[in-house]
């Protein structure tokens, strides 16, 4: 009889404290009760609800009649790097060599890459608590460990370099950042960004800023890392502003002595991005698409106003505006002490679909939940309606 009894399934270690994405867990039971006939308002999927811009759309058709199928460099098409670092130009004032620009499969291909190419066992990570969670498991995946910093409407929900002090070990190798934020929607200005950068130079630590909602900001002139430190590790995606989720492309820009590790790491992990998304971002930039895009932008900003005014006139906290992403952190101190029973009673009793704070982190997540304006003003109107008679029923609270 061998000894072993490990069963031939069990998954690695580092999969330990890999948690699952509850956002999923509440759009799978919303799906569910949509089945059952139930009508449903999706507060909690963090993705635009517009088709993907006619342009972009075009340009993939053709790409694909064209037979554009096989793979692309590591990197990315040349023509797509030259195109991205034109935009940092026209819209940022700053040259970036495309030779520093990498094509990714979305932007969690590039912030798992970085993970890999940045950690080794046992570093660290500052990044914020509440946050993005999949920042998190890159980290663990590569072997580090995510330094979280407690961070609260004091601060804009942004980690300073006061509390990076604090949180810093000798183990810390690096920052990672996102302006706008995930789930909170504060961004970092220019000042917000010389500081973390001065502090981490001081450190000599790798700063990674995740950009990947600019574009889908409410601000003017939302400055990029990259405006700073050419040192900066940039994070960006066609996902969100340019509305194309699906197609699954991203990009990262990363200093000079860190392009040749990435390529080979790129050919290694996923060896080029889709082909056909890669053609179809190609149409992203032009003026015809971001007229598109700022419309959208436009109508992103109007859905803010108007939840951020419900929200608030029913004794939600939201205590900082929404700067940037579709995103509104909000405190329910007043209907409850536990989001994920608050969401799950307001999802099965209400039918408004909304994501529970412990998603983010471990801080205050019980007393606050994601509310994602990423369906139409209509919704939205149906939603606050169904929100008003939530709040007053008693039943969002165990
Ligand atoms: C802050 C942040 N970073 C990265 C991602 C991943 O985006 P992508 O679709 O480009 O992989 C998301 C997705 O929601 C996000 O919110």
């Amino acid at each position: 009889m061998p000894s072993e009894t490990r069963c031939r399934f069990t998954v690695a270690q580092r999969m330990r404290g890999v948690n699952p994405f509850r956002v999923m867990t509440v759009l799978e039971r919303a799906k569910d009760l949509e089945s059952q006939g139930r009508h449903i308002v999706h507060l909690e999927v963090g993705e635009p609800d517009f088709v993907t811009a006619a342009p972009i759309l075009e340009a993939g058709r053709t790409a694909l009649a064209q037979g554009h199928t096989s793979y692309t460099p590591a990197a990315g098409l040349p023509q797509l790097r030259e195109r991205i670092a034109a935009f940092y130009r026209s819209d940022y004032d700053v040259d970036i060599a495309p030779q520093r620009i990498f094509v990714t499969p979305g932007a969690s291909g590039g912030l798992s890459l970085l993970a890999q190419l940045l950690l080794n066992p046992g570093d660290g990570v500052l990044m914020s608590d509440p946050g993005y969670p999949c920042n998190r498991n890159y980290v663990r995946l590569a072997g580090g460990e995510a330094q979280l910093v407690e961070v609260g409407a004091d601060t804009r929900y942004q980690v300073t370099p006061e509390l990076l002090e604090r949180h810093r070990t000798e183990r810390t190798r690096g920052v990672w950042i996102a302006s706008p934020g995930n789930p909170t929607g504060t961004v970092l200005d220019i000042a917000g960004l010389q500081g973390l950068s001065a502090w981490t130079d001081r450190h000599n630590l790798h700063l990674l800023v995740d950009e990947i909602y600019h574009g889908l900001d409410y601000t003017e002139g939302l400055p990029t890392a990259l405006q700073v430190s050419d040192d900066a590790l940039v994070v960006n995606s066609f996902s969100k502003y340019f509305g194309m989720t699906g197609w699954r492309l991203g990009w990262f820009v990363v200093p000079e002595p860190l392009v040749a590790a990435s390529n080979i790491l790129a050919q290694n992990l996923f060896i080029a991005a889709s082909t056909v998304a890669q053609y179809a971002a190609l149409r992203a930039f032009d003026l015809d698409t971001r007229e598109i895009l700022e419309e959208r932008r436009v109508a992103f900003a109007q859905r803010r106003d108007f939840l951020t005014g419900v929200l608030q006139e029913l004794g939600f906290a939201v205590p900082v505006a929404t700067e940037g992403a579709f995103y509104i952190y909000a405190g329910i101190d007043k209907f409850g002490d536990d989001s994920e029973y608050f969401c799950h009673a307001l999802l099965e009793h209400f039918g408004v679909a909304v994501t529970p704070g412990t998603d983010f982190g471990d801080f205050e997540n019980r007393r606050h939940v994601r509310f994602a304006f990423t369906t139409s003003m209509e919704q939205l109107q149906v939603a606050a309606d169904r929100l008003r008679v939530a709040v007053n029923s008693g039943r969002l609270r165990r």
